[in-house]
């Protein structure tokens, strides 16, 4: 009998590949033979000397002690593509939110009362007040063109926006193979100097951690919207929250609030939503169901 600890809920698809009559999955388990997590973060926790491998239900591994991990000789299995349907509908949805003020028009229309002639009254000023903008014809600006952010650029694409992007993990031709849309940026900076909206994918590690900072802000187009749906890390927080002060950039969507985002304005902030669909879910709890038993059942290591 294999013993899988698991620190998140697990979605049931996930679960089903772990037969019951050969594995045993808790919450609380003595001496498991694999972890399966999903963003509970592992730093810090004492990893039993019986784990075997830890599987993330889904991309970002940046919750697990990696290193720790490959000194010890335990592999890491996530779940890339997974989830990035899922995260790509949540950007396109972030652009509209920032593009066409709909929680502040939300809230004024929630926060209508009076009559029917009060009301329609109000509306003719609601109307005025968040007036938008489209994005067809807007260039947006994807920065890391994996699975989420070539899913994200080809979408846009299909609304009508002009995209160039950058991913500094990939060689150039490779990225423009898989995102045959998306036009050539010559790098980061040449992406936000020219973007209207400027869309982040990258993972968070030693070279993404505050890549988005003062220096690369004071370049963005005036009015620019910059979306977060990667990790917190990669932007340097007090540049942004000071760039929305300058109007440099005329909204901030994160997927990850944190305290010094709170209340400010011009900040759009959702609960670590992205990858939270029942489909993506599914998926990723699938994939790494499937990897953690191949690799307890034939030894395999496989990247999904
Ligand atoms: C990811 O890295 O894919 C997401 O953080 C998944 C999640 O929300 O659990």
């Amino acid at each position: 009998m294999y013993k899988i600890l698991t620190y998140n809920n697990i979605s049931v698809a996930g679960l089903e590949r772990l037969a019951r009559d050969r594995y045993e999955v808790a919450s609380e388990i003595q001496h498991p033979d694999a972890i399966l997590l999903r963003s509970f973060d592992l730093h810090g926790v004492a990893i039993p000397d019986s784990v075997r491998c830890i599987g993330r239900a889904g991309v970002g591994v940046n919750n697990i002690p990696v290193e720790e991990c490959s000194r010890r000789g335990i592999p890491v299995f996530n779940a890339p593509g997974g989830n990035a349907n899922a995260v790509k509908e949540l950007v396109i949805a972030g652009m509209l939110l920032a593009a066409r003020h709909i929680c502040e028009a939300w809230d004024f229309a929630r926060s209508l009362s009076g009559d029917d002639e009060t009301v329609s009254r109000a509306v003719e000023q609601g109307k005025k007040r968040f007036a938008g903008t489209e994005l067809a014809g807007k260039t947006l600006g994807v920065l890391g063109l994996g699975a989420v952010g070539v899913r994200v650029a080809n979408a846009a694409v299909s609304l009508g926006m002009n995209v160039i992007g950058f991913d500094p993990a990939l060689t150039v031709d490779r990225a423009w193979e898989l995102s045959a849309s998306v036009s050539r940026a010559a790098g980061i900076d040449d992406s936000i100097a020219r973007s209207d909206f400027i869309s982040l994918h990258l993972p968070l590690n030693g070279e993404t951690r505050h890549m988005i900072g003062a220096a690369r802000l004071e370049a963005a187009k005036k009015g620019a919207v910059l979306l977060n749906f990667s990790r917190a890390g990669i932007v340097d927080e007090p540049s942004v929250c000071a760039a929305l002060d300058e109007g440099r950039l005329s909204a901030y969507v994160s997927d990850f609030p944190t305290s010094g985002l709170m209340g400010r304005k011009g900040v759009l902030l959702l609960p670590h939503l992205g990858a939270s669909t029942a489909e993506a879910e599914d998926n990723c709890a699938a994939m790494v169901a499937d990897q953690i038993r191949d690799f307890l059942e034939n030894g395999n290591i496989r990247n999904s």
